[in-house]
């Protein structure tokens, strides 16, 4: 089945965020919203399939999630990442948010240090702060002496200082919004610090499906497993905890399910004893059924996918590199998101969103968000049709040029 990327479908008036809300966020309703991380593109068709059957049955009660979406998600790691988990060690969250609240609060203690990379996805902050922990920033490492050559690294020696002071890390693998595929002696340090300082490693790995094809994504839990001095004792020595989730990968993040892969069994009972007492229900008709269908139906839409937000991605770093030498970029290894670094044009905070929506007409996320690191960027989700994209960035090139 040939899946059409270059189509998509009618969002306004669907209670979008994306769309939907743009008045509210960005004071206009006619931007292109380019902010809020899910795509313009139909899920794959045996998804829709799945659930157009679902909701021929006219009863909608509670549900019970199944044995075989467990094992949707043992072959999904097995085969994608060659990652073989056990059914134990997966404990369903509704979203990875959520996950990262919940892992926090429960093997954490009030006022623990918990350290995150910024820039970084803004929950990060707030899943640290709404259970009134430290938050203790580790931020990435930006090499921009080259406008073409804008590459973040981990610090890792500061991570060692951090560590001393912390009892977490949330690693964002890969990273959003940076995009970069953390690379295997990164991860190895990184498992390397935990270990010397006693630090739980909560990894949301949501974006490890959508890779593009110049990198290599490596799960830590895997990675922790195979430097495991003992095999037989992983699991009570292990001190990393997965998230994952088809959500964003497959387009069904308003559906709400994730998984959380905890090998260690005080830290899953601590967490569903946490989840428990919030009486939150996980499964409803809908979520599970698109997430097993995902990861038991959706690898070759998700190779088209992937094929043609590459080509996206390259022509758009393409175009900007070569038309608007007043913003770098540098395409990501992972996610549709663009990281624009807009610091040439040496505008604050508000300047900046003022110019991309009043004067280029576009909504995106400003880099503050992510950070005090991300002030003077931008970023530019791109799950849209390629010529959607072009036009925004022919619109984004004459406002600059009106500028100069
Ligand atoms: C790194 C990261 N984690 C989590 C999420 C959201 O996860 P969920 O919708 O399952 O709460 C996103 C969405 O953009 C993300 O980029």
């Amino acid at each position: 089945m040939i899946h059409s990327f270059d189509k998509t479908a009618q969002r306004e008036g669907t209670a979008s965020l994306k769309y939907d809300a743009r008045l509210a966020t960005f004071g206009r309703d006619d931007v292109t919203p380019m902010w809020v991380a899910d795509m313009d593109f139909a899920v794959a068709e045996p998804i829709a399939k799945a659930l157009q059957a679902r909701a021929l049955h006219p009863i909608f009660g509670y549900s019970l999630a199944p044995e075989s979406l467990y094992q949707s998600i043992m072959d999904w790691l097995l085969a994608k990442h060659g990652w073989q988990i056990k059914r134990e060690w997966i404990v369903l969250t509704p979203g990875v948010v959520p996950s990262l609240n919940a892992v926090v609060a429960a093997l954490t203690a009030e006022n623990d240090g918990v350290i995150v990379q910024p820039p970084v996805y803004f929950p990060f902050f707030s899943a640290v702060r709404n259970q009134n922990r430290r938050l203790i920033h580790n931020t990435l490492l930006l090499d921009d002496d080259d406008v073409t050559n804008l590459q973040y690294r981990m610090n890792l020696s500061d991570l060692t200082a951090c560590a001393s002071e912390a009892t977490m890390l949330m690693l964002c693998s890969p990273h959003n919004p940076v995009g970069r595929v953390w690379q295997k002696y990164e991860l190895d340090s990184v498992l390397d610090i935990a270990n010397k300082h006693d630090l739980i490693v909560l990894a949301d790995e949501i974006h490890a499906d959508l890779v593009y094809t110049n990198a290599q994504h490596h799960m830590l839990g895997l990675l922790a497993y195979d430097s495991a001095k003992s095999k037989a004792a992983f699991e009570d020595n292990c001190r990393v905890i997965t998230a994952v989730s088809p959500s964003k990968t497959f387009n069904i993040p308003g559906l709400g399910l994730s998984a959380l892969i905890v090998p260690n069994k005080v830290h899953r009972q601590a967490i569903e004893s946490h989840l428990d007492k919030l009486g939150v229900s996980v499964t409803n008709p809908f979520n599970m059924l698109a997430f097993e269908t995902a990861y038991r139906e959706g690898g070759d839409w998700l190779n088209g996918l992937i094929a043609y937000l590459q080509t996206t991605r390259d022509e758009a770093v393409a175009y900007i590199q070569l038309g608007m030498p007043e913003i770098s970029v540098l395409p990501p290894e992972s996610t549709y998101l663009l990281w624009l670094d807009c610091r040439k044009l040496s505008l604050d905070d508000a300047a900046l969103r003022h110019f991309f929506i009043e004067e280029a007409g576009l909504g995106l996320s400003p880099g503050s968000l992510f950070g005090s690191a991300g002030e003077g960027f931008m970023r530019m989700n791109i799950g849209m049709p390629k010529a959607e994209v072009m036009a925004v960035l022919e619109r984004l090139k004459s406002a600059l040029q009106q500028r100069r």
